[in-house]
């Protein structure tokens, strides 16, 4: 019944490119930023560091990480007139929509580094889209609930300044808490880079046409927007709160196994991992130290959280699929429990992605042999025939 190939609901289609980024072997749940673990990076490093690190290829010397810091920092503050394009959008409308739009416009305001053939080009835009996203997230933030930009203050670290940029007022003094900055670093670098995720696959055939860095990486937060993949944070929020208590959990993970109910366990599963995300693993331990320091003692969505993954990882539904917590199970409580609200986590995933879709466009745009992403397709739609005029078609 069609021309070519029969409908295969199995066939995936899978991107392939060549990178030395990132290295995932999802059966042993090993992630590895130019060959460091992830658990070690988390443990150890801080995210410019590994920023450093994605984009140049080896853990920078003191001199080499204080340069790139220094650069960074000195490019945080946004063109002053992208602050109107902020006001385009009406208030409730939800962050991700505006960093796509005002991501997308940087392209407009910062057209002095858009040329993808000259190096030094690439590298101020890169420079900038590291810089200003936290600029960029923290407005959409202060955008949505009335309260004015905050500036970035240059004398603060990347998570510092972020934090500050959220949650200080003018009216009244802010101090940013350690325990949260020390938090929403290691969150940042448990996110930077994951291979080829549906976001940095859109990032990397969006620039193999040559477009604009600022444009790709748009496209790559529009991608990233979906429950499937960075919007997942917020929908286990969303999903720990509709379950309401730990006695509801045994009935949820009995109707996430039916395929006619579409309640699905949001932050479990992945396309790669058929092991523990090993992200998850730390995002569980930083959940449990930071809830710890702040004095949050039983939260309930942790409670409902830990039954969930016990009851699901006893079960032979999701033991026979190899379903296990992503890294997306429990950032969102930990995100919560700091403040933010559950519209911000996929800002927060965007920004912290940024590094990693800079990182992959450079090594695709750097690549002498690249030419532009054409996937191709199996047709199964009707063999070629002959055109029939209206008045025959019955
Ligand atoms: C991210 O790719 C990346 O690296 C992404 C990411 C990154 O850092 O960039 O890691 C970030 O996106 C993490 C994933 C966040 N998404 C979620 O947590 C949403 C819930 N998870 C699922 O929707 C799902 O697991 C996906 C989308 C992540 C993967 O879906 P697939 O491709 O269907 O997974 P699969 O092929 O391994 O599924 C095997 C089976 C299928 O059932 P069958 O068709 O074989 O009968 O398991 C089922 C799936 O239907 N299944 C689930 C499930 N996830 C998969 N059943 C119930 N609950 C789930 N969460």
């Amino acid at each position: 019944e069609t021309g070519y190939f029969t409908y295969d609901p199995g066939f995936t289609a899978t991107a392939s490119c060549q990178s030395a980024i990132s290295y995932i072997d999802g059966d042993k749940g090993v992630l590895l930023h130019r060959g460091y673990p992830i658990d070690e990076l988390a443990e150890h490093s801080d995210y410019m560091e590994v920023c450093y690190l994605l984009l140049n290829g080896e853990l920078p010397t003191a001199e080499q990480k204080a340069g790139f810091v220094d650069t960074v920092t000195r490019h945080t503050m946004l063109h002053d007139q992208m602050n109107y394009f902020f006001r385009g959008f009406r208030r409730d409308a939800h962050p991700m929509a505006i960093m796509v739009g005002v991501v997308g416009a940087m392209s407009a305001f910062y057209h002095d580094s858009t040329d993808v053939d000259d190096p030094h080009q690439r590298m101020v835009a890169s420079y900038r889209l590291v810089a200003k996203m936290p600029t960029i997230a923290a407005w959409a933030y202060k955008y949505s609930i009335g309260q004015p930009f905050i500036y970035p203050k240059n004398d603060l670290s990347y998570s510092e300044r972020f934090l500050d940029m959220m949650f200080a007022v003018p009216a009244e003094s802010y101090r940013v808490d350690p325990v949260l900055a020390k938090a929403m670093d290691r969150i940042l670098i448990l996110h930077a880079d994951h291979e080829q995720n549906a976001s940095t696959s859109t990032v990397r055939l969006a620039g193999s046409s040559g477009a604009n860095p600022f444009a790709c990486i748009a496209a790559g937060i529009a991608s990233l927007w979906g429950p499937a993949h960075g919007g997942a944070n917020e929908a286990v929020l969303r999903m720990l709160n509709e379950i309401g208590t730990v006695d509801r959990v045994d009935e949820c993970v009995k109707r996430a196994k039916d395929k006619d109910d579409p309640f699905r366990l949001m932050g479990f599963g992945h396309r790669v991992y058929k092991n523990y995300d090993p992200r998850a693993k730390v995002m569980q331990q930083t959940c449990h130290e930071v809830l710890d320091q702040l004095g949050i003692k039983d939260d309930p969505l942790l409670e409902i959280a830990m039954k969930l993954e016990k009851v699901a990882l006893e079960d032979d539904y999701f033991v026979d699929k190899k379903l296990y917590p992503n890294v997306d199970f429990y950032s969102g409580i930990i995100l919560k429990a700091m403040g933010f609200p559950m519209e911000m986590f996929t800002v927060l995933f965007a920004l912290a992605r940024t590094v990693g879709w800079v990182a992959q466009w450079n090594e695709m745009i750097q690549d002498p042999h690249q030419k532009i992403g054409r996937p191709r397709q199996l047709y199964t739609g009707p063999a070629q025939h002959p055109y029939v005029p209206i008045h025959k078609r019955d």
